[in-house]
């Protein structure tokens, strides 16, 4: 589930089914209500920030929404990207990609992609994270919607901005959609609807997993010199805490979220362990990355209830990707497996087995993507007018999940005031970021760059 998204080729026809909207003659009906853009054009505009696979694949869940949206500017700082992007969409959305030569490279193409919308246009951001506040401050001031990709924040100065920009954008009636998706999952949705309802009684402690091989750009080789130390951090983001989080945000964030959510409540404080086996690659180089292989934390909530949350990125290692919530009176497999993956259930007592199940979502080949209906929400948001704000509840799941990395990394109980209210930033000035700029974090003379020691350094992660 967490793959970028990005749909194989299919026709707009495929992309309608795949929706579910084939499955009712009132969605049917939907297709045809002529869409009134808020500002009277009857045809949405997109611009994409960062086109690489979840860029893309978002790109693809807006053009396949009711009023055939289009895409008319991109921007990214590699002009690679932008290029395999627009091929691949181009292929798929030829009528509906409208582009032209507003492609623009560098750090402030965001600017000038942006310019090409008109105010209640929606602008896509798919950056790895450290670019959120900076892009979202200039669709606010310009006016425009927004789909934004998790996770929003790595820190306590950029969670605290968002929050603040996210009260702005809803006072100027902006509709800002988060790409934490699970939520629109609907089996997710039932099972959310049915544990507020007392089906397993009240959950007393919860358990996310996501253990695999090594994956993404979580571990990384010493820089080669080439494209710049920055863009190279940019293009490793998954290796860099101020880039992204690191592994531990980046892979986890999905079900800090949806257990979180099943819960009503963020917890109020962690700890956590972890460390790294190895930090030498296969071909006998040092990695030089920040993560940490393995993480194991330990949220609690005011009532006492915990969630434990286990990551590893391992290979060799059994995998494990699943969510589970258990109450006082049963039990529920959230996920079975992946981030949002199908089919959720609930069971008497604290075992998954067959004879004790209560209910169980729907058959997963029914059509039911959630990466596709968080843009239906969105738009349907927009041709209504309805208020909609995903962007609190990303950075506190955000926030939440940064808790729990800085917890395990510096081996310290953190609370969720003290991680919000940290001063440490870990992207200063990243809206004044250019080609030239220096990376964030510098390696020293071996090539490595600063990484958690837990116990020792207690007051920072680096
Ligand atoms: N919801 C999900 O399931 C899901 C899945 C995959 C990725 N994501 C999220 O989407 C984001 C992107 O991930 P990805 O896998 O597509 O990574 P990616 O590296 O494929 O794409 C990111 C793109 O942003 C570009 N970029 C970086 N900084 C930029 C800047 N300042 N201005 C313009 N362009 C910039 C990069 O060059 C790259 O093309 C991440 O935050 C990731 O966590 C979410």
């Amino acid at each position: 589930m967490d793959s970028t998204s990005e749909l194989s080729p299919l026709t707009r026809r495929d992309f309608v089914r795949a929706s579910g909207l084939t499955l009712g003659a009132s969605a049917l009906a939907g297709i045809s209500i002529p869409y009134v853009h808020a500002q009277g054009s009857d045809q949405l505009r997109i611009a994409l920030i960062g086109c690489g696979g979840r860029g893309t694949g978002a790109a693809v869940n807006a053009m396949a929404q009711i009023g055939s949206p289009k895409l008319v500017a991109m921007a990214d700082v590699f002009q690679q990207k932008l290029d395999n992007s627009f091929k691949s969409l181009s292929a798929k959305f030829e009528s509906q990609v409208d582009v032209g030569d507003r492609k623009f490279i560098g750090f402030d193409g965001y600017k000038h992609a942006m310019d090409a919308l008109r105010p209640g246009d929606i602008a896509i951001f798919t950056t790895p994270l450290a670019f959120r506040w900076v892009h979202f401050k200039y669709a606010i001031e310009k006016g425009l919607n927004v789909f934004m990709e998790k996770p929003l924040t790595a820190d306590g100065p950029t969670s605290r901005r968002m929050l603040d920009l996210a009260k702005q954008a809803s006072a100027k009636n902006l509709k800002v959609g988060v790409g934490l998706m699970s939520r629109h999952s609907h089996a997710m949705q039932e099972l959310h609807a049915r544990i507020q309802d007392g089906e397993i009684g009240d959950i007393n402690f919860m358990r996310g997993y996501r253990m695999q091989g090594v994956i993404g750009s979580a571990f990384s080789e010493p820089w080669p010199g080439q494209p710049s130390e920055l863009l190279w951090q940019i293009s490793r983001f998954h290796s860099f805490l101020w880039a992204s989080g690191g592994g531990f945000s980046d892979f986890y964030v999905h079900h800090v979220d949806h257990l979180c959510w099943l819960k009503n409540a963020w917890p109020v404080k962690c700890q956590g362990v972890g460390g790294r086996t190895s930090r030498i690659a296969p071909g006998g180089k040092t990695y030089v990355d920040q993560n940490f292989d393995s993480y194991s934390v330990e949220y609690t909530f005011q009532d006492g209830a915990k969630l434990f949350m286990d990551g590893r990125c391992m290979n060799g290692a059994v995998p494990l990707y699943s969510s589970y919530a258990h109450g006082s009176k049963g039990m529920a497999v959230v996920s079975k497996n992946g981030d949002c993956g199908r089919p959720s259930s609930t069971y008497k007592g604290q075992s998954p087995v067959k004879e004790n199940m209560l209910w169980t979502s729907p058959d997963p080949k029914i059509a039911d993507d959630p990466y596709f209906n968080e843009w239906q929400d969105l738009t349907a948001a927009i041709r209504n007018n309805t208020p909609y704000n995903e962007v609190e509840r990303g950075v506190m799941a955000s926030l939440v999940t940064s808790m729990g990395r800085y917890a395990t990394h510096t081996a310290q109980e953190v609370t969720l005031d003290e991680m919000l209210n940290h001063e440490h930033e870990y992207a200063p000035d990243a809206d004044k970021f250019t080609m030239d700029s220096p990376a964030p974090v510098q390696a020293n003379a071996n090539g490595l760059y600063p990484v958690p020691e837990p116990g020792i350094k207690t007051k920072r992660e680096y």
